[in-house]
């Protein structure tokens, strides 16, 4: 008998956007045709300053309305049955579904220990009150173990303080991302403002979940994230979407090097 060593096929969620967009006081930021993430296990997304990136993510989790369009996610490709439309969703029940997101802005944590931050994220889908997290012995006790190894993973000085640095709080808004068990992670600028040392513990993060597979979805002004990182990256310039490929050949493009990268870019 033949031993079978083929590596198991992984399915992928993915999550389309159809002819989507949205525009603040009469300007339109975000105007997409039709573009698929979670082809690719890491996917990045690039652009300049006020291409529509951060919107974009935030019209995906409904955190802001669509002027129009239809955005959904299938957990399963290949069976729409299982399909999810996500622009009818509130936003709150995004995790739910698996789809999760990091933010560009910090998040205010100075209400919380970081610790108790961290349990309140792995409550967020087990209680209808996730503040029960903090009196139930069984959910602390499951929940320990896992953000103690993130904790440690990210060195975290004192998890019974606050978080006080700018880099801090934007590993453990990436942690809190990371206990949510995400089906779809979008992470936006994630290493912006990181040490090196972190930013590589935050890409070695990110390779491990979209092995396991989870679809990773990365906004980016830190080239080399993008190009180390992803297997494939769209170029986003003006609202809209204007192409995708591998990173030699998104870095190498014409219009990318034109409208973003500058000519003589490494
Ligand atoms: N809530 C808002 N109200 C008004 N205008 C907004 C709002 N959010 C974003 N914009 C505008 O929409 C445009 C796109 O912004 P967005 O934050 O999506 O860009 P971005 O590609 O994420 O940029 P960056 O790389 O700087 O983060 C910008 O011109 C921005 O000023
Ligand atoms: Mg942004």
């Amino acid at each position: 008998m033949t031993e079978h060593t083929d590596v198991a096929v992984i399915t992928r969620p993915q999550i389309r956007v159809q002819d989507s967009a949205k525009s603040f006081s009469g300007r339109t930021v975000v105007d997409v045709e039709d573009i698929t993430f979670g082809d690719k296990p890491i996917e990045g997304l690039i652009g300049p300053n006020g291409a529509g990136k951060t919107t974009l993510m935030r019209m995906i989790m409904h955190s802001i309305s669509l002027d129009r369009g239809t955005i959904t996610l299938s957990p399963v490709p290949g069976d729409p049955s299982a399909d999810v439309v996500l622009s009818r969703l509130p936003s709150h029940r995004m995790a739910g579904h698996g789809v999760v997101k990091s933010n560009q802005v910090i998040m205010d944590f100075d209400k919380l220990t970081i610790l108790d931050s961290l349990l309140l994220a792995c409550a967020h889908h087990r209680y209808e009150q996730p503040h029960r997290i903090f009196e139930e012995q069984r959910v602390y006790n499951e929940g320990i173990e896992e953000i103690t190894q993130y904790l440690e993973f990210f060195s975290f000085p004192d998890p019974y303080g606050f978080a006080l640095s700018a880099g801090e709080k934007k590993l453990l808004d990436i942690v809190r991302c990371l206990l949510l068990k995400p089906k779809v992670l979008l992470l936006d600028e994630p290493t912006a403002g990181l040490s090196d040392e972190a930013t590589e513990q935050v890409m070695h993060v990110v390779r491990d979940l979209a092995a396991s597979g989870t679809s990773v979805v990365i906004v980016e002004h830190d080239l080399n994230v993008i190009w180390n990182l992803c297997d494939e990256v769209h170029f986003m310039a003006e609202g809209s979407i204007l192409m995708r490929g591998t990173p030699d050949e998104i870095r190498e493009h014409k219009t990318v090097i034109e409208k973003y990268l500058g000519e003589g870019h490494v």
